[in-house]
């Protein structure tokens, strides 16, 4: 069939798709393939039966899953610097997430720096910007510690905050990234920690308390030191939680004085 649409315009009506948070392609009408008639096998040339190895036996079986984790893991431990990490996250294929996302979102802020933050997951605006925290949520959290005389662009590591999250890739209708997919991404992390290796982590947010602590509940968590891979930890609410409740800032303020009277004892 002439389709009237060119690539140009497929291109864009797909791309508004996935902006869209499709992650599928499927047909308008379901199709019921159990009832449709068997399709015969195509006919292929075959060179004469004399020139053919023995045949090797089709899998009875679909392919097994592959174990995601363990691939992680093997992937996050070989990778010996920040540039290999990039890397690594980069080919790693085991996460739906990657294939509706145009970026993907490692890290932004100085390596050097005494801390590390860790979110959740790019939004439409990291993900176009291929960089975490550059949206609304961002500006607060640029703003928050500024307060207490840190930020991502300070040369020296005393006044310096390196971000990362913990998924690369931005969830399709900004949804919660599932326990599997944090898991996944979880050896990545602990790796990234370690190459890092900051003074403290802040974590701000459930996912990023789901992934470094093992479990969640922000508000409950939330102002209270935790330890997590040799790190002291403290989990914080997410300023997009801050944006809309502008009350739980006072809360906020306080973990912020919190984390530089830590950063202070730790010296
Ligand atoms: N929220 C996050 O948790 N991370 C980002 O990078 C942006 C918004």
């Amino acid at each position: 069939m002439e389709s009237a649409q060119d690539w140009h315009g497929a291109k864009a009506l797909l791309e508004w798709y996935i902006e869209l948070g499709a992650v599928d392609a499927i047909g308008d009408a379901p199709i019921d393939r159990y009832a449709l008639e068997p399709t015969p096998p195509k006919p292929t040339k075959s060179p004469p039966a004399s020139t053919l190895a023995p045949a090797a036996k089709a899998p009875a079986t679909a392919a097994p899953q592959q174990d995601f984790v363990a691939l992680a893991k093997q992937a996050a431990a070989a990778a010996k610097d920040l540039d290999a990490l990039r890397a690594a996250i980069e080919a790693f294929e085991g996460c739906e997430m990657k294939r509706g996302a145009r970026n993907t979102v490692i890290a932004d802020g100085n390596p050097a720096a005494r801390v590390m933050i860790i979110g959740e997951a790019p939004g439409r605006d990291e993900d176009i910007a291929g960089k975490p925290f550059v949206g609304r949520a961002g500006q607060l959290l640029d703003k928050m510690f500024a307060a207490i005389g840190m930020g991502r662009d300070a040369p020296l590591s005393k006044d310096a905050i390196y971000i990362t999250n913990v998924m690369p890739w931005r969830p399709p209708n900004n949804r919660d990234p599932s326990a599997d997919e944090i898991a996944m991404m979880v050896p990545f992390l602990e790796r990234h920690v370690q190459l890092v290796a900051p003074d403290l982590i802040v974590l701000m947010g459930n996912s990023p308390c789901q992934a470094v602590l093992g479990r969640k509940g922000i508000m409950r968590m939330r102002g209270t030191w935790d330890e997590a891979w040799g790190k002291p930890v403290m989990p914080m609410t997410h300023p997009a939680y801050l944006l809309r409740t502008p009350a739980a800032k006072r809360e906020a303020w306080a973990d912020l004085l919190s984390i530089q009277a830590k950063l202070r004892d730790l010296t």
